[in-house]
């Protein structure tokens, strides 16, 4: 077992049914954190939180739910409603990109008003029942990485959190490639800054060895991972088995995996991509197959 927290990234679109199934059936991670749940102007059916959370559950793993919304009371009791069911801790989304969410001012939107981050994670935190730890995940900051020595002080003192999930990049960085230095540079501080709240830090990173000098450089408290567990479906599990397949036997495996199960065409599609890549011979052969 690894002496530090591994996570699954979210990944929202990627996280849906039959890839929740190939991963809880072959053991690929030891936690689930969920894409987003967003939550609007009213509180969604229980049957539709049920369908949301039901498929991670069957992997008898903890899952943290990861909720995104403007209304903090009403996110608490979609949160409240999810522990009911099961789920473990809630998480809060402030780092999601996207455009369309962050005009509304949610996922990444919400770092623009560092201010209120605080009560937000407060009214949030009331809602859930007693003993169930909310955490958040955000980015270094909206525009400027320098944004994140007010952000991470407001939500580590906040008194309602008690994990963050840290992405690197700016918002407005998206996905842009930076030196490993760049990253090292912002987690270690981001570590600072929070002081006694255990950091998790995110961002390209591909391997245990790269994982294990992170951590020891930075003192983080751990590494949450997304796309490279996606090219590297066993990549989590290495942190504990030494004994799992390199990486493409593993991404043969698991679309092996993929394959039993009812997905349309199209996911299979995506997932090849995000597997093998565009330019992979996996990838052309299903598209062709699909324009033959
Ligand atoms: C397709 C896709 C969907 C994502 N969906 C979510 C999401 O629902 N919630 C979230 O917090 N982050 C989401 N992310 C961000 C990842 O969890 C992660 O923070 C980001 O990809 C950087 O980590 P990585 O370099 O390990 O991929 C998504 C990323 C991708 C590529």
């Amino acid at each position: 077992m690894s002496d530090f927290e591994v996570w699954p990234g979210p990944m929202e679109g990627v996280g849906r049914g039959g890839f929740i199934d190939a991963v809880n059936q072959m053991e690929l991670v030891p936690r689930w954190m969920t894409p987003f749940f967003r939550v609007s102007h009213e509180l969604p059916r229980r049957r539709k939180l049920e369908n949301f959370l039901t498929p991670f559950q069957a992997g008898c793993v903890p899952v943290c739910v990861q909720l995104m919304g403007t209304d903090a009371e009403l996110i608490g009791v979609a949160g409240a409603e999810f522990v009911q069911m099961g789920a473990e801790s809630v998480n809060l989304n402030f780092g999601c990109p996207s455009r369309q969410v962050t005009s509304g001012g949610t996922g990444g939107g919400a770092l623009r008003h560092p201010e209120k981050l605080a009560s937000f994670c407060n009214k949030v935190k009331a809602a859930l029942p007693e003993g169930i730890s909310l955490s958040v995940k955000l980015r270094s900051g909206w525009e400027d990485e320098n944004e994140m020595d007010t952000l991470l002080p407001e939500l580590a003192g906040s008194g309602a959190v008690s994990k963050i999930f840290f992405h690197y990049r700016t918002v407005k960085e998206l996905y842009t490639l930076l030196p490993p230095e760049i990253r090292l540079q912002r987690v270690r501080r981001a570590v600072g800054l929070c002081g006694d709240i255990p950091l998790i830090a995110n961002g390209d990173i591909s391997s245990v060895d790269e994982a294990r000098k992170l951590v020891s450089a930075s003192g983080c408290a751990g590494v949450m991972i997304a796309r490279p567990w996606l090219q590297d479906p066993f990549l989590l599990r290495r942190f504990y088995d030494d004994t799992v397949p390199e990486a493409e036997l593993g991404r043969e495996r698991f679309f092996a995996e993929l394959k039993q199960r009812a997905l349309p065409e199209g996911a299979l599609i995506e997932l090849a991509l995000m597997l093998w890549g565009r330019e992979s011979v996996q990838f052309k052969a299903l598209i062709s197959g699909k324009r033959g």
